[in-house]
């Protein structure tokens, strides 16, 4: 006999421990962005795929307003009143707080719950692990309580949860990804109508190859707020000389040379980036179409230098592993992901060269910067799902 148990028995072992009763469990993903960052809060285009981590919530209602929540990662419990819950406390439940906050302000009334969650989206790294913890809590708490919601209806409340509650006033691609990963296909979102397309990635021989620089520069929620308010200036000037502009997506190329003077520098250069992003996307995707991974691996790299030099968003140690990467043979394509301000870099690989990729990024950022930086290779996943 082994000693093999399956990840639910795990599961409910663990909860049976802390509440003595069996819970329904739900998972939802963390996420890699392939393209088209800083682009779905200006309703531009973004090509995301979901990981094979994930944020697992296991939970069974209670009847007293109350949800008491475990989370096995802080090795910690924390209670909260559903009477007594308007405002964010600074701590990592704020993410489950502010779900249920804005489940009830949209009429869905909970009766509580004992919550257990647990994760393997590595936290602060730019693979969303916020939005795994928002999407998998939504979906238990609306399953527990017999609430019947749709796939984009949930991500927009989580949405919602961090714009609101927490105050983070990130876009719609995290919560959509997770709500709609699936296995071995990546997300075409248009973030304006919500459209989409899941698009396999026809890779051939490469693999992408995320490489995790182990920082989180703290400047990086306020730093993502203020280029919102940046993309909002440039929308308010530009709308005055060009007719029906209502968000950056709405500037063509060519718009934006004719007018790029009336902008300030700064706010100049943020939109330059947003307008040729969203272009590279849809070059991406072309790209794609013609199995050319040669040019999907060049948008990467252009993606970056524009994050790097008119976004500003990037920083010493993800330049350094971008640099490391592109100077390996049979490189195609590296860039930051996520809101950027450290986190993780994607990197488009020839599957021959994956090894000898890994292991010179390993030694050469730790001999630079004194840390092993963790390197996770996975395959386009599922979205969120039910599992008990
Ligand atoms: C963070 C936000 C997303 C998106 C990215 C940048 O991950 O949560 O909405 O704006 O940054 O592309």
């Amino acid at each position: 006999m082994t000693n093999y148990k399956s990840f639910q028995a795990q599961i409910n072992e663990k909860f049976g421990l802390l509440f003595s009763s069996k819970p329904r469990i739900f998972q939802a993903p963390g996420r890699v962005n392939l393209i088209g960052e800083h682009t779905d809060y200006n309703d531009g285009f973004v090509f995301p795929i979901a990981l094979e981590r994930r944020t697992t919530a296991a939970m069974i209602r209670r009847d007293d307003r109350k949800l008491e929540i475990w989370s096995e990662n802080m090795g910690e419990s924390i209670a909260i009143d559903l009477n007594d819950n308007s405002s964010k406390r600074n701590h990592w439940s704020d993410y489950v707080a502010g779900v249920a906050a804005i489940m009830e302000k949209s009429g869905m009334t909970l009766s509580g719950a004992n919550i257990y969650l647990e994760s393997d989206v590595p936290v602060g790294s730019g693979l969303s692990s916020s939005a795994a913890l928002e999407v998998s809590t939504a979906l238990g708490l609306a399953a527990i309580h017999g609430i019947e919601i749709d796939k984009i209806s949930l991500a927009k409340l989580c949405q919602r949860a961090e714009n609101e509650f927490v105050g983070m006033k990130c876009g719609i691609m995290d919560q959509f990804i997770a709500c709609h990963g699936e296995h071995n296909k990546a997300l075409l979102l248009d973030c304006r109508s919500l459209d989409f397309q899941m698009i396999e990635l026809p890779l051939q021989n490469a693999l992408f190859v995320v490489c995790n620089t182990m920082v989180k520069h703290e400047l990086g929620a306020s730093e993502y707020n203020k280029r919102r308010s940046e993309c909002e200036e440039a929308v308010q000037i530009l709308s005055q000389h060009i007719p029906g502009v209502q968000s950056l997506r709405d500037i063509s190329i060519s718009q934006f040379t004719q007018h790029a003077a009336k902008l300030p520098p700064v706010v100049r250069n943020r939109t330059r980036h947003v307008i040729t992003e969203t272009q590279r996307v849809l070059d991406a995707i072309e790209a794609l179409k013609n199995d050319d991974l040669a040019e999907f691996g060049e948008l990467m790299n252009a993606s970056h230098n524009s994050l790097q030099a008119d976004y500003e968003v990037s920083c010493t140690e993800l330049d350094t592993m971008v640099e490391i990467a592109r100077s390996i043979d049979g490189t195609l394509g590296a860039r930051m992901t996520g809101g950027g301000f450290g986190g993780c870099t994607v990197n488009l690989v020839l599957e021959d060269q994956v090894d000898s990729f890994c292991s010179i990024i390993q030694q050469r950022y730790q001999h630079k910067f004194n840390r092993m930086p963790d390197i996770y290779i996975s395959a386009p996943s599922h979205g969120m799902r039910e599992i008990s």
